[in-house]
């Protein structure tokens, strides 16, 4: 576990060049997770707005306990909130600073509920939110270079790299990012989550579209009307029901 200081530096003054105030940044060589680090953390020291980036995580991870596959050519980091508002979707709000990042390199790119851009039929960055130990972290993982997946899921995952053939610069894709997920986050502090949830469904181009989750209690299924633009859930029509989700896995049938 070591640490980049010249990157972190470097990091810090681009993000303050773009109106980010960032508290502290921890840019390490290999970690077991960002999230560890974030939720180990100790509370009484711990900053506002804290960035945590590893160029490699032996434990990766996402939701549902599922593995996250990512290496020193993407980007992975985790951010910290201690300031937070418990109501607001965060995944959400962060998916749509990604997919704001990365939709001038596609027509299609699309928001996954709840919290993944897909390109075309491929995932290419996923979302988790922890909320634990008085900190909100927001881990963000998006396939910048990797040209080699797994085999178990190279059907179902992509990068820029294998989209567009170009390698793209890493440091400048951390800033960017982290850059667009804070505007939005400033944003929903501010002004509230509406505007920004309307614009998440618009790019997730799903209503109308039949979907079935899988959520802790059962499968459900139905046509997707929309998302709640205050909490961000799903609603879906069955039958003459309709359903709102707040979470779960959603795949289209
Ligand atoms: C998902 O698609 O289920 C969420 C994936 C989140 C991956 C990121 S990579 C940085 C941070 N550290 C982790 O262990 N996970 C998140």
């Amino acid at each position: 576990m070591n640490r980049y200081y010249d990157k972190e530096k470097l990091i810090r003054n681009l993000l303050m060049q773009g109106n980010i105030k960032i508290g502290d940044i921890f840019y390490y060589d290999k970690v077991t997770s960002t999230m560890d680090v974030a939720a180990n953390l100790n509370y009484d020291s711990l900053k506002d707005l804290t960035v945590i980036i590893s160029d490699e995580q032996t434990q990766g991870r996402g939701r549902y306990r599922r593995k996250w596959y990512g290496s020193g050519e993407d980007c992975m980091f985790s951010i910290v909130l201690k300031d937070y508002d418990f109501t607001i979707p965060y995944s959400l709000i962060a998916s749509l600073g990604v997919y704001k990042v990365l939709s001038p390199l596609s027509q299609d790119l699309r928001l996954k509920w709840i919290n993944d851009v897909f390109w075309g039929p491929k995932k290419i960055s996923g979302i988790l939110t922890e909320e634990k130990n008085n900190r909100t972290t927001i881990g963000v993982g998006v396939n910048v270079n990797s040209s080699k997946f797994p085999s178990n899921i190279i059907n179902d995952v992509t990068s820029l790299y294998l989209e567009t053939g170009i390698i793209y610069d890493r440091i400048n894709y951390f800033v960017k990012l982290i850059k667009s997920i804070m505007d939005y986050i400033y944003i929903a502090h501010r002004d509230g989550v509406e505007k920004l949830l309307k614009l998440w469904e618009k790019a997730s181009k799903m209503r109308g579209v039949m979907v079935r989750v899988n959520t802790s209690n059962g499968a459900q299924s139905g046509i997707v009307q929309g998302i709640n633009y205050k909490t961000g859930a799903l609603i879906i029509k069955d039958g003459n029901k309709i359903k709102e989700l707040y979470d779960g896995t959603l795949s289209f049938v």
